[in-house]
C-alpha cells in the first residue's frame, strides 16, 4: 500500500520524521510530498525542503520526497497511493484535519486518510513555532535535526542559545 504524507514542512521537525518512521512501519511505500503553494510565503524554497528531507528520511528506504501541485487526490493517484497520512496533535488539530479529509474523500471517495499521532514530546511542536524561536534566537534542540538547524540559523542569521 502507498500512502502520501502531505505537506508544507517549512523547515521539516522531529515531529514530521516521528510520523515518517511510524507510516513507513505500516504502509509499504511512503511519499512525503511538499505543496507548491504560491500564495503562501515560506521560508525555505520547495528544493530546499526537498533536499533537506532527502537527508533525513535516506536511512528509510521505502521513503521518498516529491513536490506536487494542484489537488492532493489527483496527485494520489498519479502516485498510484490509497491512503493520505496526517499527524494529529492536539484536539486542535481536529477540526481542520477533518474538513481536509472529507473534503479529499468527496474529491476521490476511493482515497482513505488515516491519522497517527506523533509521540507526546512533539504533541506541541510545529513548523511554525519553531521559526519564531529561530527568528528570535530560541534553543532547537531536540525539535529539528542538526542539519535543518544549520540551514536555519544560515537563512535568518541569529546565534542560536546552547541552553535549553
Ligand atoms: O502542512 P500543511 O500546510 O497543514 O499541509 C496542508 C496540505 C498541503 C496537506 C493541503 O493544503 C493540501 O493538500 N493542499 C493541496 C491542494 C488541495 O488538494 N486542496 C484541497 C484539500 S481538501
Amino acid at each position: 500500500m502507498i500512502a502520501i504524507y502531505p505537506g508544507s514542512f517549512d523547515p521539516p521537525t522531529n515531529g514530521h520524521l516521528d510520523l515518517i518512521q511510524r507510516g513507513a512501519k505500516i504502509f509499504d511505500e511512503l511519499v512525503v510530498a511538499i505543496l507548491r503553494n504560491p500564495e503562501k510565503t515560506a521560508l525555505f524554497t520547495v528544493d530546499e525542503r526537498l533536499e533537506m528531507l532527502r537527508e533525513c528520511t535516506g536511512q528509510w528506504k521505502n521513503v521518498h520526497a516529491e513536490a506536487f501541485d494542484g489537488l492532493l487526490v489527483d496527485f494520489a493517484r498519479n502516485r498510484g497511493a490509497q491512503a493520505v497520512l496526517r499527524g494529529i496533535r492536539a484536539v486542535s488539530d481536529y477540526e481542520y484535519e477533518l474538513q481536509m479529509a472529507w473534503m479529499n474523500r468527496k474529491l476521490d471517495s476511493t482515497l482513505e486518510t488515516v491519522f497517527m499521532m506523533p509521540a507526546a514530546d512533539y504533541s506541541y511542536l510545529s513548523s511554525r513555532l519553531v521559526r519564531e524561536i529561530a527568528s528570535l534566537g530560541g534553543a532547537l534542540a531536540g525539535f529539528i535535526p542538526p542539519s535543518v538547524e544549520s540551514k536555519l540559523r544560515a537563512r535568518l542569521g541569529v546565534k542560536f542559545h546552547s541552553h535549553r
